[in-house]
């Protein structure tokens, strides 16, 4: 599916339908901007002020709700003050980060990256953690870390053939719940579903078979 631009008076919403977890944060959070079950037009930016729209965008864990203001004074694509990746319940890695993939910056800071092994869009998530009956905390264990002298900055994402997710750049690992279990300036996420110490890779992948560009 290719993005959907709809530009309203004050505000300009584009959605990625390929990037969207159906987390539904934006039907159920603002149905009269973001009509659900309807034909035809379901995205209605005049219908809240500039600063809720900004606020759908914002609360968008996947990155496919972007969200400008059209006299160029504000967007949902400027990277956070502090980079996070939150473990979701059963779910993927939500990153907020000034980010990149594969050394590629992206449009968004935003993204969810499969973790169940399952996506078919890898190594964002599609959404195929459910139907395959994924589980796995979103409150890991806290490991001791120290304060990180710098909070942002880019941090790239570089998914390993066969394996785990390598994250280089300042990072903090952020549970469900919003405790910070871990600050790092590189680790190995899991990606294929299997470690025992998620959401860090144990090596699992390999007795597993994960196959993964
Ligand atoms: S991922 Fe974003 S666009 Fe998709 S349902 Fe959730 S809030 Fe809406
Ligand atoms: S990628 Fe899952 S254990 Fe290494």
């Amino acid at each position: 599916m290719t993005e959907e631009v709809v530009q309203g008076r004050d505000v300009t919403i584009r959605f990625d339908g390929k990037r969207c977890i159906h987390s539904r944060a934006c039907v159920l959070g603002h149905p009269e901007v973001y009509v659900p079950n309807v034909k035809g037009a379901w995205i209605h930016p005049d219908a809240a002020s500039a600063e809720v729209v900004m606020h759908t965008a914002l609360s968008c864990p996947s990155g496919a709700i972007r969200v400008s203001h059209n006299d160029g004074s504000a967007t949902s694509d400027t990277p956070p003050m502090v980079n996070t990746v939150r473990v979701r319940e059963n779910g993927p890695l939500a990153v907020e980060a000034e980010l990149l993939i594969r050394d590629e910056p992206q449009t968004t800071p935003r993204a969810t990256l499969c973790r169940c092994g399952q996506s078919a869009n890898k190594p964002f998530c599609d959404g195929a953690h459910a139907s395959a009956g994924f589980t796995a905390t979103g409150e890991p264990s806290a490991r001791e870390f120290a304060p990180l002298m710098v909070r942002n900055g880019p941090l790239n994402v570089q998914p390993l053939k066969d394996g785990p997710l390598l994250v280089t750049g300042n990072l903090e690992v952020v549970s469900g719940t919003g405790r910070t279990t871990d600050k790092v300036t590189r680790t190995f996420l899991c990606r294929c579903g299997q470690s025992r110490t998620k959401p860090y890779c144990d090596g699992s992948h390999k007795a597993a078979g994960f196959l993964a560009d």
